[in-house]
């Protein structure tokens, strides 16, 4: 199958062309009560991946900022196991499924790779070149589909340069990603893809191994620290694990913010000028793209003891769906929370989680919207939604963006730079 094909079935499968704005219900629903019995899916009458992961098990929807917030940073009660079903079994064991203190010990070896600093480094080394070459191969036209065309692969570029591996294996790595996070798609099948993706990613901790180089790989691969424990590193299949998990974990989540953002800055003009007259603006647009439609709805937990949330008893083994997409409308934190208005008093969402497990690629995520965003408004004069398009739409339940950005600008030359 095609990458094409594959992001076909799985836009399908996650209602991309069917929901297109699941937010008044989901607001409706949030006003009754803030905890409900099923997953959000089952609001739409819709089957989604939690439905097809667990068909058996308990499960409930918490709609609140409060109760998503502290399902996110209660540990005790709301463990991460739940994604050993959906994403270990596939990837292997990694930091996002464990809890206190593995997840500790093992984030503190991972976190020194994605630091701000370093995200400076990769920033100038070549983030800014990879978006000027993507640029370049559209902006003589004075047309483009900003998502094929810009944003799709790339984040996955981003991180083969940054993990030292080769421009011309980025598609390999979008259908790797596409299949391992795809329920739909047959375990047998997916098994495949994790095991030539494994293999693939061998070859290159073999290497760093025996000549290190200064890249996320190596990083990876000589991290260590002492406790009371003894020695703390990672073994070559954590490392593999860890690599499975970074690339659809960065791939996904960036392109669809990045268009999402685009989207809300395109249908509103005035706000996508002031951006380009003032670039310090940038941060908060990002930040306010991320509350009004992040790019996925929901994330899972599973209780491991009797808990509470917003007043609502959880038995022991529930399934819990933590929807950020609404969380992050919830009238008492924010006023007319479905409006999107860069000019917003900042004010912490949940796009990037909370608590112990708050997106690790944060910085890396913040940068990469930022050189994209920085660029976009300085060399595409005039950016405009093209004319006689029919109209787009941000859409989807599960994983939501625009399938297509089709837009005009004033012509430009290239600048070459070579990524
Ligand atoms: C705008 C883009 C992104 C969004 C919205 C996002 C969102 C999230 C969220 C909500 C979580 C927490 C999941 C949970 O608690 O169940 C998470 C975790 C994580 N994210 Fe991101 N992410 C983004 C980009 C990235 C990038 C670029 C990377 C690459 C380094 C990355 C790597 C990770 C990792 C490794 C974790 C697991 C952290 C842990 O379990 O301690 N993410 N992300």
């Amino acid at each position: 199958m095609s990458s094409d094909e594959m992001l076909a079935k799985k836009d399908d499968f996650f209602g991309h062309n069917v929901v297109r704005d699941p937010y008044p219900k989901l607001a409706e629903r949030a006003a009754q009560c803030p905890v409900h019995p099923g997953t959000f899916s089952t609001f739409f009458d819709m089957v989604g991946a939690e439905d097809i992961l667990f068909p058996d098990a308990e499960q409930i929807s918490v709609l609140s900022f409060d109760g998503v917030e502290a399902g996110f940073k209660d540990q005790e009660h709301f463990s991460s196991c739940w994604y050993e079903a959906s994403l270990g079994k596939m990837i292997g064991r990694t930091i996002i499924e464990m809890d206190p203190p593995e997840h500790g010990r093992h984030r503190q070896l991972i976190q020194g790779a994605l630091t701000k600093r370093e995200m400076h480094r990769w920033e100038e080394e070549f983030v800014r070149a990879i978006v000027d070459t993507t640029i370049d191969t559209f902006i003589e036209s004075g047309t483009a589909d900003l998502v094929d065309d810009f944003a799709l692969h790339y984040p996955l570029k981003v991180i083969a340069a940054a993990c030292g591996l080769p421009q011309e294996d980025v598609s390999s790595f979008y259908r790797w990603a596409a299949i391992l996070t795809n329920v739909s798609i047959s375990a047998e099948e997916r098994e495949e893809a994790s095991a030539e993706f494994g293999e693939y990613l061998a070859a290159a901790v073999t290497d760093r191994r025996a000549n290190p180089r200064s890249d996320l790989v190596t990083h990876l691969v000589q991290a260590e620290f002492r406790d009371g424990a003894g020695r703390q590193a990672l073994n070559d299949d954590e490392v593999i694990a860890f690599l499975r998990l970074l690339l659809p974990a960065a791939a996904q989540t960036t392109y669809r913010t990045l268009c999402n953002l685009l989207f809300g800055l395109l249908s509103h003009p005035e706000q996508l000028e002031a951006l380009r007259e003032d670039h310090s603006l940038i941060e908060q647009a990002i930040e306010e793209g991320l509350r009004w439609q992040p790019p996925l709805m929901s994330f899972g937990r599973t209780t491991v003891a009797d808990a509470e949330i917003e007043g609502v008893a959880v038995p022991a083994g529930t399934l819990v769906n933590l929807v950020v997409g609404i969380a992050n409308r919830d009238p008492q934190r924010w006023e007319n929370p479905d409006v999107f208005d860069i000019y917003r008093e900042p004010q912490g969402h949940l796009a990037f989680g909370s608590g112990a497990h708050v997106c690790l690629g944060i910085h890396f995520a913040r940068m990469e919207l930022r050189v994209a965003m920085e660029q976009v408004l300085t060399r595409l004069a005039d950016l405009r939604f093209a004319d006689g398009i029919e109209p787009v739409h941000i859409t989807g339940l599960g994983q939501r963006s625009p399938a297509h950005l089709p837009v005009m600008f004033t012509p430009s030359n290239r600048i070459g730079t070579a990524s």
